[in-house]
């Protein structure tokens, strides 16, 4: 089934007028893609499924939840993670708090690594996580810390490169350090991370179309990884000046690797790859 503009200007306009959700300066790529899937899945066509969407408030969240991609992992691209320990956690050594906010968490595995990280570099005690979803299903998820074994295997890998410095010298003992850090059942496929990791980070639904900053504190590093990717020039823009009245001076914000700061708002951070640096007004 064919999805045209005219169909993805019709989904945005019903979920606006039946809803807080407002996807009109979503990225009309991944919106078609999305869109293409649902109604596949479905098997109906869009008038259908704007019928569906204007009389069922229940079937709507559950297409907005559909909406959205979450793909995420445990220190995904852990060059990136080794340049977090190496050049940026360092600097938060001489402060008597972090904060650090994870908008566009997913189900939980960025904030893990960032938590994991902060222990071993002995800074978790200080720091104070934030994360914050549109979708409060993946936000349960993160809460429970619970994951598949087996699509979840090639993490113990990044968590050797990046806690182990992918040497290969670590001895036995240290290859075996993620034990501190959560449990494997493969009998029942499943990774479940330890209780002091898990009830360290403040959760919320948050949406970054409309919502402010939730959380009433100002950040020292935001981790907004793949999500922007999604969003349209406009809504980019917005959101980097939420990022940017939100941290603090020379305070870090880190995005994904196809996702940078152009336009106006690149004049207002300094890069030195992969970071962006919050420049004095
Ligand atoms: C691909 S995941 C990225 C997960 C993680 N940051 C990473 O890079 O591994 C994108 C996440 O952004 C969330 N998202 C999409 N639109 C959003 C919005 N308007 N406000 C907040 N989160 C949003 C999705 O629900 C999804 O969980």
């Amino acid at each position: 089934m064919e999805v045209v503009e005219r169909d993805i200007r019709n989904f945005q306009e019903t979920i606006r007028n039946n809803s807080d959700y407002d996807f009109t300066d979503y990225s009309l790529t991944s919106l078609r893609r999305r869109l293409t899937k649902i109604l596949m899945e479905l098997d109906m066509d869009m008038d259908k499924l704007a019928g569906e969407l204007r009389s069922d408030h229940d079937f709507l969240e559950r297409i907005v939840k559909k909406l959205t991609v979450h793909t995420t992992e445990l220190f995904r691209d852990p060059d990136i993670w080794k340049k977090i320990r190496t050049e940026l956690l360092p600097t938060f050594r001489e402060k008597s708090s972090i904060h650090i906010w994870h908008p566009g968490c997913s189900t939980g595995q960025e904030i893990f690594s960032m938590l994991m990280l902060l222990d071993d570099m002995d800074l978790l005690e200080k720091s104070n996580i934030y994360g914050s979803d549109i979708n409060t299903d993946v936000i349960e998820i993160a809460r429970e810390g619970r994951y598949k074994y087996h699509f979840n295997q090639s993490y113990l890998e990044n968590f050797d490169r990046v806690l182990l410095n992918g040497s290969d010298n670590a001895s036995g003992d240290q290859r075996k350090r993620w034990k501190k850090y959560f449990s494997i059942d493969e009998t029942r496929d499943a990774i479940q991370m330890k209780d002091y990791l898990r009830n360290k980070p403040s959760y919320k639904k948050l949406d970054l179309v409309k919502d402010p900053n939730l959380f009433q504190v100002k950040f020292d590093f935001i981790v907004c990884r793949n999500v922007i990717i999604y969003f349209n020039n406009d809504l980019q823009n917005k959101v980097f000046n939420l990022f940017l009245e939100n941290l603090n001076p020379g305070g870090t914000l880190l995005l994904g690797v196809h996702e940078s700061i152009l336009g106006p708002y690149s004049k207002k951070f300094l890069k030195r790859d992969p970071f962006y640096y919050k420049q004095p007004a």
